[in-house]
């Protein structure tokens, strides 16, 4: 049985974990606000609110609905559009053959601020998308993030609009940023007091309190499959999730911000690229963390989208496989309680493989934070700059003295069957002088480690000249 609060109405539901909340929202319960559109993460149009009680507070980020089974949304709180109108309704303006401009007055009541916005903006044609952008500004409204400009368009950098034209749309966000900067104090109360959220959301605390936040025993029978947020498998393999025995672990997580042990950040393996993004002690490590996981997918992605995941998903230009390798990461796998611990650099062992038993599951991993005198980059060449899968990705860790290179460690994706550790590029460069012959010199051995082929993310060669690219581009920082 699974139990969640959507909108205003408590919900219990005994169907299949894999159930995508899409499909419940819209043939279940028949709210048809969502949209689908291309159910795979790619559009935005399905685009709904996932809000979680973390002690006294709640917090609510964007996600694609498409993409998020119910299995994953226990003792939590769903949002869709028709949770946002506000309580008090008025009726439509009645339509004629020549029907007035939209106004303010016979707007009142019925649409959100976020709503008004996009409508006084000229933001939507078809309004296909429109929903998805709402929800995104709405999330962005609720949350924590700065009320900046930028933040309000990052905040709708999962949403793709294919009539309207941008403009419009940019300026309802910016209205949206402007209002938020009125708030001194609760998210929560700013909201409902300016009409971007109905009165009720203010009693969810309580009733998410008395729900259960876990449904499933984290403790495998040999036959289910672990599954964290299911990103790329509700893509790949989506006729079979529905049905397929699986525990989902993205809601029992219990260190997601991750914690300093020894010279390791350890952090539970089921902690999503935001949490990851959203890390103090990442962020006081890595300058440029912000900009490295902004590259990731988009927002509602990052949401819902785990490391585990990432790494069991063996994608050859896995963007967080690419990033952790530099890293001297170490997985924690646990196997009914029978822990061992494997580097993520033998971790992948071909195309798809990996080092890990049917049984066991990434419950943590660990990696070292980079010192003051060490230099980290990670760069990615997509076909868009977000949400966008890459062609090619990069990273470099050098621990730099005096000019000269101590300690090397580089790692690309794209270029061979597994993310790969570039062992002899790497050894080059210990020792080595900080210029531009060592970059050019390192590049030489480079190209004889990588093996690309041609696919749908470029020719052999293009990706050659990506990897180099990529490469001499750490140096030039
Ligand atoms: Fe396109 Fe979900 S339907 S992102
Ligand atoms: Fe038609 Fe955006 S309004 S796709």
């Amino acid at each position: 049985m699974i139990q969640f609060i959507l909108n205003n109405k408590d919900i219990k539901t005994e169907l299949p974990a894999g159930t995508t909340l899409l499909d419940f929202i819209r043939y279940h319960q028949h709210l048809m606000g969502t949209k689908i559109g291309c159910r795979e993460g790619d559009c935005g149009a399905c685009t709904i609110l996932i809000g979680t009680l973390n002690g006294e507070k709640m917090d609510y980020l964007s996600a694609t609905s498409c993409l998020t089974p119910l299995g994953n949304i226990q003792g939590k709180h769903i949002v869709t559009v028709e949770g946002i109108n506000p309580d008090k309704i008025t009726p439509s303006p009645i339509i004629t053959h020549h029907p007035s401009p939209i106004t303010h007055e016979n707007t009142e009541g019925v649409l959100s601020s976020v709503q008004k916005a996009m409508s006084d903006e000229s933001a939507t044609q078809c309004g296909f998308c429109t929903v998805g952008f709402v929800m995104s500004l709405t999330g962005f409204c609720m949350s924590d993030e700065k009320p900046t400009q930028e933040n309000a368009i990052a905040a709708i950098d999962g949403n793709i609009c294919r009539c309207t034209g941008y403009k419009s749309i940019e300026r309802a966000a910016y209205r949206i940023a402007e209002l938020k900067q009125q708030n001194q104090g609760d998210s929560l109360d700013f909201c409902i007091e300016n009409k971007v959220l109905p009165p009720y959301f203010s009693n969810i605390k309580n009733r998410l309190a008395t729900i259960n936040k876990s449904i499933l025993p984290i403790n495998h029978n040999g036959h289910a499959h672990f599954v964290g947020g299911g990103t790329d498998l509700y893509v790949q393999k989506h006729d079979d999730m529905t049905d397929a025995d699986i525990h989902f672990v993205l809601n029992g997580s219990t260190l997601r911000g991750g914690k300093i042990v020894g010279e390791y950040f350890e952090i539970n393996s089921s902690a999503t690229v935001t949490d990851l993004k959203n890390s103090e002690v990442l962020n006081a490590h890595f300058p440029n963390l912000q900009q490295h996981l902004k590259l990731v997918s988009s927002t509602p992605i990052r949401n819902i989208a785990t490391i585990a995941g990432n790494l069991v998903n063996a994608s050859p230009i896995g963007d967080l496989s690419v990033f952790l390798l530099v890293l001297d990461t170490i997985l924690i796998l646990n196997d009914n309680g029978k822990q061992r611990e494997v580097e993520l650099k033998d971790f992948f062992k071909g195309y798809k493989t990996i080092d890990k038993t049917p049984t066991e599951m990434i419950e943590k991993i660990k990696f070292k934070l980079p010192s003051k005198d060490t230099f980290f980059n990670f760069e990615k060449v997509c076909k868009r700059t977000y949400l966008d899968i890459a062609s090619v990705n990069c990273a470099i860790s050098l621990k730099i003295k005096d000019n000269y290179i101590e300690k090397a460690e580089v790692a690309i994706g794209g270029v061979a069957p597994i993310p790969l550790f570039l062992k002899e590029t790497s050894a080059f460069l210990i020792g080595q002088k900080v210029d531009t012959q060592t970059a050019i010199a390192a590049n030489n051995i480079l190209q004889k480690e990588i093996e690309p082929i041609s696919d749908v993310r470029g020719s052999a060669d293009y990706k050659r000249l990506l990897a180099r690219q990529l490469f001499l581009t750490h140096f030039q920082l």
